[in-house]
């Protein structure tokens, strides 16, 4: 496996690869690669001969005040592991290599309306960094596919949007969230959550089940949204949102709706957590 730093390294090695007939997967991460990141890279083994990821902490998707300099940063082991889980080629850009003006001219890409709303309130100009730099990356790598966890859901339809939107030659999957065995999902945020913090972690999927199983025998959402809530500041996390959407497009759930999903985010700690269940109502 080779680990490139260069925009034209990259692209010869996948100009390549083209040029040959293989296709290429690509999954993007910030690095600090955990079980969830290595399944994205196994599955997308399965829909392409060669798999890129890329590595590269995007400072325009942090807010002020949040976790930028403390996000852990292990190269060399997530090199390691990539190289193990099948990656044939790691992209690790510095931040000159991706904002050469610098982050304040850069193009911005905007998804209005799903931006905005849950984690988008909450982190006011996350997902335009997002989008902007999911976008770039798909430019430098030229994937045919790309894979994404459905862990971080909006993050999903948000990019799903934007490569609809911008025409934008790409098959976007969706891989579903690889969870510890008490149910908390993984994540490179975990590792800021004391020992106490993580055992009232799993807090936040149990109460994402109860809330899908109450969904199943006909509850009125808005008591379920409330009793979810309650749940988890019960277990001692602070709740930022508890609420049932439409999966396609996270409009706010009717009782007519079968395709739903559940979202949460909290904070505990140093951490803000987030997680969501899928609940089809027959
Ligand atoms: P990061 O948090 O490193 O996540 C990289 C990819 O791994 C994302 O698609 C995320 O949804 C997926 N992932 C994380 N935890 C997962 C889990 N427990 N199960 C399944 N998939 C999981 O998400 C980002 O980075 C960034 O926003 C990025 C898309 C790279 C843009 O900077």
């Amino acid at each position: 496996m080779h680990r490139v730093e260069q925009l034209h390294d990259l692209r010869a090695q996948v100009a390549g690869w083209r040029a040959s007939g293989e296709r290429v997967a690509f999954v993007p991460t910030m690095g600090n690669l955990h079980a969830g990141h290595l399944t994205l890279v196994r599955e997308a083994r399965l829909h392409a001969a060669r798999v890129v990821a890329s590595i590269f902490v995007n400072p325009l998707q942090f807010g002020p005040g949040e976790d930028l300099d403390a996000y852990p940063r292990t190269l060399d082991e997530d090199s390691r592991q990539l190289a193990e889980a099948g990656c044939d080629l790691v992209f690790a850009p510095s931040a000159r290599v991706v904002y050469p003006r610098g982050q304040a001219e850069q193009t911005r890409v905007e998804v209005p309306g799903l931006s905005d709303i849950l984690c988008g309130a909450s982190r006011p100009g996350h997902f335009v960094g997002v989008a902007t730099v999911v976008c770039k990356l798909f430019n430098m790598v030229q994937p045919h596919v790309a894979l994404f966890g459905e862990k971080d859901f909006q993050q999903l339809l948000v990019i799903r949007r934007l490569v609809e939107d911008l025409a934008m030659p790409v098959e976007i999957l969706g891989v579903p969230t690889v969870r510890e065995a008490d149910g908390l999902a993984m994540s490179s945020r975990n590792g800021y959550l004391s020992s106490v913090e993580r055992s009232q972690a799993p807090a936040l999927y149990r109460a994402l089940t109860s809330a899908a199983q109450a969904l199943h025998a006909g509850c009125v959402i808005a008591e379920v949204e409330q009793a979810a809530l309650s749940q988890i500041a019960d277990a001692g996390l602070r709740p930022d949102y508890f609420t049932v959407r439409v999966a396609g497009d996270l409009s706010p759930a009717t009782p007519d709706d079968a395709d739903l999903i559940v979202l949460a985010a909290a904070y505990l700690g140093r951490a803000r957590l987030i997680d969501n269940l899928r609940v089809m109502r027959g």
